[in-house]
């Protein structure tokens, strides 16, 4: 073995570690946390990133909302824009108040309150505002970061969702949602390229999802983290997550996340949930998750309970 060989011999050997199993099989990972980000935060009257960061609580060295997702709010205001540039493979858009334009490498995309938008492999577009505006923008920076890749090939192309089309959607199956007492009231988005999957983009999963009013959607859970934008909602709508269920499927303990307009809550990953509208208005939420990997992995799991 010559000189050269020995020495990185030695140097990768310093690398090497070893564990007993029964110590870290299950290793002491921090958990995601239940949080609530209100509506305020992006009413502050400037143009800006508000980054919904849980970094410190979730350990991960760039700042995240989840180990996978990074969701922001957006607030650009009258006559004013803001140029966004992170490496991500998917980004979600929701448009939460007001109106304006994007302008990408293909062109510009008109947008206002209501709507939704992807975009792939980002390699940065500017957001114009024509009034008072608001975005809730979901990535999945924070698994590139984990990844320590770049990407540059677009998995999908840019989808766009009007108000109208998701309106027109989720009016199809109200009825019959009702009707048929469902678990779900909701359409998945889809994108030509995730056939497969059934969700957004590739990696990221949302739901334009009506709870009637006066109803209640029983517990479920799935191994995605879930960070969901109240879009609509009257007061005493709410979801209510807990850790565990006991034999009869009712939540131990559980935490009631309000759906305030305009405001997000996470849903640590595992937990169960449940969402409750006892006002006399439909109430409208927006989840994104990262299940469009998960289901790709298989380890998506999604539980209902059982009538
Ligand atoms: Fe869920």
């Amino acid at each position: 073995m010559s000189t050269s060989h020995a020495s990185l011999n030695e140097l990768w050997q310093k690398q090497s570690l070893s564990w007993e199993y029964g110590a870290a099989a299950s290793p002491d990972i921090e958990d995601v946390p239940i949080r609530v980000f209100p509506a305020a935060l992006h009413e502050s009257g400037v143009t800006e990133i508000i980054k919904l960061d849980l970094s410190d609580l979730i350990g991960t060295s760039t700042p995240a909302t989840t180990p996978s997702l990074l969701a922001n709010y957006l607030t650009i205001q009258a006559e004013d824009h803001i140029q966004i540039a992170e490496q991500t493979s998917s980004e979600v858009y929701f448009v939460m108040r007001g109106q304006g334009r994007t302008e990408t490498e293909q062109g510009i995309l008109e947008w206002k309150q209501g709507d939704a938008f992807t975009l792939p492999c980002h390699q940065g577009v500017t957001h114009f505002a024509d009034v008072d505006s608001a975005l809730y923008w979901v990535h999945d920076g924070p698994l590139m970061s984990y990844l320590g890749v770049h990407p540059n090939k677009p998995r999908f192309e840019s989808a766009y969702y009007s108000k109208e089309y998701l309106d027109g959607e989720i009016s199809k199956i109200r009825e019959a949602g009702i009707r048929e007492n469902r678990n779900r009231n909701g359409i998945i988005l889809g994108n030509p390229a995730s056939e497969k999957t059934k969700t957004m983009t590739h990696t990221m999963w949302s739901l334009y999802n009506v709870l009637p009013k006066q109803s209640v959607q029983k517990p479920h859970r799935h191994n995605s983290v879930a960070i969901d934008l109240a879009v609509s909602a009257d007061p005493n709508t709410y979801t209510m997550i807990a850790k565990e269920i006991d034999e009869a499927g009712n939540l131990i303990d559980p935490f009631r996340a309000e759906w305030k307009p305009n405001s997000v809550f996470v849903t640590p990953p595992g937990w169960w949930h449940s969402h409750h509208n006892e006002s006399d208005v439909d109430a409208y939420v927006f989840p994104v998750q990262d299940a469009g990997l998960q289901t790709y992995l298989r380890t998506l799991d999604i539980q209902f309970i059982k009538d």
